[in-house]
């Protein structure tokens, strides 16, 4: 991460990179389960969260990592700003940025809004979800997630379903997944999932079956209604006939599969009840984890010196 300013996807980093906020997450989640679980990294450093569209998990989870590293921050939602006046994105992000602000964090419905902003700013600019772009620190919390279970993503089957076409959380698994080595695999209506995707190196099957049949690890993706601009498929009861995740087709992945989730979940469409509280889920580990990964990327793109990490 040395000489990075950004962070706005897996695919711009090596593996190296990935490996080391990796790293550094685990020596975060230490501080995190500390009586007092706050170190002073980030003091007199200001973050701004900037939120134009919807979220519970990355946006709290950002706010908390920063006020876990000391930061000061400030929060911005489009409803109730000068957007409604007419104000433009880069306009609203270089007054922010004239606040003497340090880093900014956006999500944004427009997939390389990150990337514009990060040209116009000189502070870093770090990607909360960009359209069906990428939604890197979503994807660095799956695979820590993944680790922790399992203790390694080289070799390992991973399967994310669903609706692929709109989800940049499956972007960034895709990158980050591949980059350390795993084998993935790609299912879902053929209407969802991007044409040439292969092209990424993941394989592509539409029998669900299929995909189950050995997997390590089954991500499942919410189904983007608010993304859908035509008819994708009959139905969500057909959907979830078809593609949802049940415990009876887990019975043909390995006997430790996990089951990840990004939230927010629509349960019995994509996931089955008793799949998402039951013995395989570790959907509330991802979102606990959240947290350790976005301290490790703040702390990374500040360029504090290593000896005050964990001070
Ligand atoms: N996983 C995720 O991005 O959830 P939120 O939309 O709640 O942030």
């Amino acid at each position: 991460m040395k000489g990075r300013k950004d962070l706005l996807g897996l695919e711009d980093l090596s593996r190296h990179e990935i490996e080391l906020i990796l790293d550094t997450a685990c020596s975060f989640q230490e501080v995190l389960e500390r009586p007092i679980p706050k170190v002073p990294t980030l003091r007199g450093k200001t973050v701004a969260n900037l939120f134009f569209e919807p979220s519970t998990r990355t946006r709290l989870s950002f706010e908390l990592a920063e006020k876990r590293l000391s930061a000061d921050t400030v929060n911005f939602t489009a409803s109730g700003s000068s957007l409604s006046k007419g104000e433009s994105l880069k306009d609203t992000a270089r007054n922010i940025e004239a606040m003497q602000i340090d880093m900014i964090v956006i999500r944004h419905q427009a997939s390389g809004a990150p990337h514009f902003l990060a040209r116009c700013l000189d502070c870093s600019v770090i990607n909360g979800g960009d359209g069906r772009h990428e939604h890197p620190t979503q994807g660095l919390l799956d695979i820590l997630t993944v680790l922790e279970h399992k203790g390694k993503i080289e070799g390992l089957k991973v399967v994310i379903v669903g609706d692929i076409a709109h989800s940049r959380v499956a972007r960034s698994n895709i990158w980050g997944l591949s980059k350390l080595g795993a084998r993935v695999v790609l299912c879902g209506p053929s209407t969802l999932m991007p044409l040439e995707i292969e092209r990424l190196g993941v394989e592509v099957t539409y029998d669900i079956d299929e995909a189950l049949e050995d997997a390590d690890v089954v991500n499942v993706l919410r189904i983007q209604l608010e993304r859908q601009k035509g008819a994708f498929f009959p139905t969500l009861r057909e959907y979830a006939r078809y593609f949802g995740i049940t415990r009876q087709r887990l019975s043909v992945a390995r006997e430790d599969v996990l089951v990840l989730h990004p939230g927010p979940m629509n349960r019995g469409v994509e996931i089955a009840q008793d799949v998402a509280d039951g013995p395989f889920s570790v959907i509330l580990e991802q979102v606990t984890n959240g947290v350790a990964v976005r301290m490790a990327v703040l702390y990374l793109l500040s360029g504090i010196d290593e000896s005050a990490k964990l001070a």
